[in-house]
């Protein structure tokens, strides 16, 4: 059995923070923000949060699937920005979409998340332990970041998507997925909540802490290997793929993985202009754009790539 891909949702905050906004707190401007990223305006929460964005999102997708909120028996949060630790962001999901007979739990791979969520769900489809999943990436990313450090607070935005996925007959698409701990300290975040943390003062340790060259490096070295990887696995060739959904980091990060497939940069669609980083919620935002727009056509083969803290990182395929 496969789990195929019956509906998509997202949900983004209103309040939307352009370069120029943020050239007014940190010294920074539009023109090297969006020549080293790409990025032109993010989303960042005012009244909205990663649950009621997830929740947003999961409805969305549940709606677009004709599937009974009843029917779901597995819901997979992908997130390392909840506001809530206990309960689960998964179970407020659950709450709130009424999906009763469901199992949930979060998932924490960072910008690899909703991959890694999407194989897990898999993964539950082929060995029969779930019929039909909800999968969800959904982060604030504001809550996390110094908005006093330039060379963090210009990449990242907040929003939620998800896919709701249901058992069918067929063969089982290949995925990869690795992780690279002795690398972690390329991308950081410290609790808040450790023991010892000093509670007034500024922690910057409990910010998001980037080795930025590192991170690029890793991601333009590891992506394009995962996905030969992954389409050696299927015994198909960049020809045969309609899209690759990459996370939505930087736009250089996607045009050198695009450069180093010898792929065209037509079939990578990108949608951080808008959005910025938003960590696990950036692959199902975009999907979700993607299927909005008309643009996913059945029998379409489409590979969905993540990488981020951890190190973690992997390639999924996928038929529309
Ligand atoms: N505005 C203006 N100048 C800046 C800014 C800013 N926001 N940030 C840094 N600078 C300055 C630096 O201080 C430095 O100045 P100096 O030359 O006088 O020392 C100069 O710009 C160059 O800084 P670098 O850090 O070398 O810039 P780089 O070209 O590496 O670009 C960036 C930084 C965009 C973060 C890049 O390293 C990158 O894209 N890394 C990938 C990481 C990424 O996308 N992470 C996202 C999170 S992880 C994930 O999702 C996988």
């Amino acid at each position: 059995m496969i789990g195929k891909i019956y509906g998509t949702g997202s949900s983004l905050p209103k309040r939307i923070v352009s370069n120029h906004d943020l050239a007014k707190i940190v010294d920074t401007n539009d023109a090297w923000i969006r020549e080293r990223t790409g990025v032109a305006r993010r989303r960042i929460i005012r009244e909205e949060t990663t649950v009621s964005m997830a929740a947003e999102a999961a409805q969305k997708a549940l709606e677009k699937s004709g599937i009974l909120p009843e029917e779901i028996d597995l819901i997979l949060v992908s997130t390392i920005s909840s506001e809530v630790i206990l309960p689960c962001t998964a179970c407020e999901v659950q709450k709130y979409i009424k999906a009763v007979n469901a199992a949930a739990f979060d998932l924490n791979a960072a910008c690899a998340g909703f991959l890694f969520g999407y194989t897990t769900a898999q993964a539950y489809i082929a060995a029969g332990l779930a019929k039909t999943v909800l999968v969800v990436g959904a982060e604030s990313l504001s809550n996390l970041v110094d908005w006093k450090d330039r060379s963090t607070c210009i990449l990242f935005g907040d929003g939620a998507g998800a896919a709701v996925l249901k058992a069918e007959r067929g063969k089982i698409f290949p995925s990869v997925s690795h992780s690279d701990g002795k690398k972690g300290e390329a991308l950081t975040c410290l609790s808040r909540h450790r023991k010892g943390a000093p509670r007034k003062m500024r922690d910057p340790q409990a910010y998001i802490q980037m080795d930025g060259q590192a991170v690029f490096k890793f991601a333009v070295k590891k992506v394009p290997k995962a996905v030969k990887e992954l389409l050696e696995k299927a015994e198909l060739t960049t020809d045969d793929i309609t899209y690759f959904i990459l996370h939505q980091a930087n736009r250089r990060i996607v045009e050198a993985v695009a450069k180093r497939l010898r792929a065209d940069i037509a079939k990578f669609p990108m949608n951080l202009e808008e959005y910025g980083n938003t960590s696990s919620a950036s692959i199902p935002i975009l999907l979700d754009e993607l299927n909005r727009a008309g643009k996913l056509k059945k029998g379409q083969k489409i590979v969905l790539a993540g990488f981020g803290a951890g190190l973690s990182w992997g390639a999924a395929l996928l038929e529309w």
